[in-house]
C-alpha cells in the first residue's frame, strides 16, 4: 500500500520513468525508429556545443535547427527574458500595444533594406509565411486587382508546414498526406547550377535563366492571378542553392514587370547567417516582404515576423479598413525583449563582421572533403553550407530510394551524432548534409566539423 502511494505521488511529480515516447509527440519523426531505442536527449548548451543526458559532449553544426545564431548558454538573453516576465509576461498587439513589441519593430525597420517599415509579428516561420501569402492576397483585392492570388515558388523549396506555407513548400513527399491543399501555388526552377538542366557551366547565363523560369510561370499563370514570388536567399532544402550572379536583380525586375510582390523568405538567412543582418542586404536586392522566424531570438523564445513595405500598409491606414489577421503569441512581450538583447549581442559582438571575416575559412576547411569519392559538391554561402553525397562523383550519378534510405536514416545521422556531430542528413531532394553552426564558430569548430564529417563519409562510401 505504501508503495503504491509512492508511486502514485512520484506519478504526480512525473518522475516514474516513462519512455520519452510514450506521449512526445516528435516532429517529422519516424517514432518508430524509437520503439526500442533511446531517444538522444540534450539537455545543457554552451557556445557551439550541446550536452546530453549522459554528459556526451556534442558540436552543434545547425545552431539546433539553423536558429542559436549567438550560440548557447547566453546568459543576458534568459535574464532579458526573465526581466521581461516579471515585468510584463504578456499582452496582445492586438488594438493596444506593449513597449517591447513597439521597441522591436523599430530596431527591425532600422535593419531592413529599403522601406520595409511595417512589422507584423508572428510566433515562428510558417506563420510569417501565411501571413505573407494572405497579406499579398488582401493588398491586390484592397487595390482593385481581386484575381492576383497565386504565389509562385521553387522546386524542393521547404516553406513552412501550416496549410498556406506547405503549399508554397515544393516538396512532393511533405504534402500528399495533406491534400487537398491550398489552390494557386506553383513551382518554378530552384537555382542548384551543380544540377541544371541548362547553362551548367555558366552561373550568370543560369542564373538569367532561372529567373526567367518565374516569369514563364508567370505568364503561364496569367499575370493577372500572380500575387507573390517566395523566394529563400539561399535556398535551404535541396541542399543549400546560393543565387548565381544577377538572379535577384533580375527577379526583382520580373516582379516589377508584372506587378508581382517579391517575398524574401530569411527565416534562416536573417540575422547573421549570411554574414548581413538581411539575406536581400548580402546579394544586393529589394524584397516587398521579408519574412523572418527562428535566430531573431536566436532561439531562446519563439518569435517571427512578416515585414512589409510602406506600399503594403498603405491600403490597411485607410478609414475603417484592418488586416484582418492575427495571433495571440505574435509579437509576445518575452520574445520580443530576447529578440532586443540579442540584437543589441550581436551589434556589441558584430557577429555579422565575424561571419563575414571567418566564411572562407568555413569554405576552405568542408571543401577539403572533395576529394573523398562520395562528396559531389560543396556549397553555401556565409555560414550556411550543404554538402552533396553522391554516388558516383565523375557521373555525378545519386543514390536510389533504397541506398538514400540505407545511407541516411540507417547510417549517416547516427554515425554523425555518435562521432560527436549534431547536424542533419537529409534526403528531401538529393542526399545532402547541411551545416549551419552558431556564428561564434571559428577555426578549431570549422576542423572538428571536418575531421568528423571526413571520417564518417568514408566509412559511408565503404558500405554503398
Ligand atoms: C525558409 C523557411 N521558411 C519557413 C519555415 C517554417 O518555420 P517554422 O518551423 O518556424 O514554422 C522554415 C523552417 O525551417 C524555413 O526554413
Amino acid at each position: 500500500m505504501c508503495d503504491n502511494r509512492r508511486d502514485r505521488d512520484d506519478d504526480s511529480l512525473g518522475l516514474t520513468m516513462a519512455k520519452p515516447t510514450d506521449h512526445l509527440w516528435m516532429h517529422f519523426t519516424r517514432m518508430s525508429s524509437f520503439r526500442d531505442g533511446e531517444v538522444p536527449t540534450i539537455v545543457r548548451g554552451e557556445g557551439c556545443y550541446v550536452w546530453d543526458s549522459h554528459g556526451r559532449r556534442y558540436l552543434d553544426g545547425i545552431a539546433g535547427l539553423f536558429t542559436v545564431n549567438a550560440g548557447h548558454g547566453r546568459t543576458e538573453l534568459a535574464e532579458a527574458a526573465a526581466k521581461q516576465a516579471a515585468e510584463l509576461a504578456y499582452f496582445p498587439v492586438w488594438g493596444v500595444a506593449h513597449p517591447a513589441a513597439i521597441e522591436l519593430s523599430e530596431r527591425i525597420a532600422g535593419l531592413t533594406p529599403g522601406d520595409l517599415n511595417r512589422v507584423f509579428f508572428t510566433t515562428g516561420g510558417s506563420e510569417a509565411v501565411e501571413t505573407a501569402w494572405k497579406l499579398a492576397r488582401a493588398y491586390f483585392r484592397k487595390t482593385g486587382k481581386p484575381a492576383k492570388h497565386k504565389v509562385i515558388s521553387r522546386y524542393l523549396a521547404y516553406h513552412g508546414t501550416t496549410m498556406g506555407a506547405l503549399s508554397i513548400t515544393g516538396l512532393p513527399a511533405l504534402k500528399t498526406d495533406f491534400e487537398p491543399l491550398v489552390a494557386g501555388a506553383i513551382k518554378t526552377a530552384n537555382t542548384n547550377i551543380y544540377r541544371a538542366p541548362v547553362h551548367g557551366d555558366d552561373p550568370a547565363a543560369f542564373g538569367e535563366w532561372a529567373a526567367d523560369e518565374i516569369a514563364r510561370a508567370i505568364e503561364r499563370e496569367g499575370p493577372d492571378t500572380v500575387a507573390a514570388v517566395f523566394l529563400e536567399p539561399v535556398q535551404n532544402a535541396g541542399g543549400c542553392f546560393p543565387p548565381p550572379p544577377g538572379y535577384f536583380q533580375r527577379v526583382r525586375e520580373i516582379c516589377d514587370r508584372y506587378d508581382v510582390l517579391l517575398v524574401s523568405d530569411e527565416v534562416i538567412c536573417a540575422w547573421g547567417r549570411l554574414g548581413d543582418w538581411f539575406g536581400a542586404l548580402r546579394y544586393g536586392f529589394q524584397p516587398d516582404i521579408i519574412t523572418t522566424a527562428k535566430a531573431l531570438t536566436s532561439g531562446y523564445s519563439p518569435l517571427g515576423a512578416t515585414i512589409a513595405s510602406d506600399r503594403l500598409i498603405e491600403p490597411f491606414l485607410r478609414d475603417g479598413v484592418a488586416f484582418l489577421h492575427g495571433i495571440t503569441f505574435g509579437g509576445h512581450p518575452v520574445s520580443s525583449a530576447v529578440a532586443l538583447a540579442n540584437i543589441d549581442l550581436m551589434a556589441r559582438e558584430d557577429l555579422n563582421g565575424h561571419v563575414r571575416a571567418n566564411e572562407a575559412a568555413f569554405r576552405a576547411a568542408l571543401s577539403k572533403l572533395n576529394d573523398l569519392p562520395i562528396v559531389g559538391d560543396v556549397r553555401g554561402d556565409g555560414y550556411f553550407y550543404g554538402i552533396e553525397l553522391v554516388k558516383d562523383k565523375v557521373t555525378r550519378e545519386t543514390f536510389d530510394d533504397a541506398e538514400s534510405e540505407r545511407l541516411l536514416r540507417g547510417f549517416l545521422s547516427d554515425a554523425l551524432f555518435e562521432a560527436g556531430l549534431y547536424c542533419r542528413a537529409d534526403d528531401r531532394g538529393d542526399p545532402v548534409v547541411q551545416l549551419a553552426p552558431p556564428l561564434t564558430a571559428g577555426q578549431a569548430e570549422f576542423d572538428e566539423m571536418e575531421r568528423i564529417l571526413r571520417a564518417v563519409l568514408t566509412e559511408a562510401y565503404g558500405r554503398i
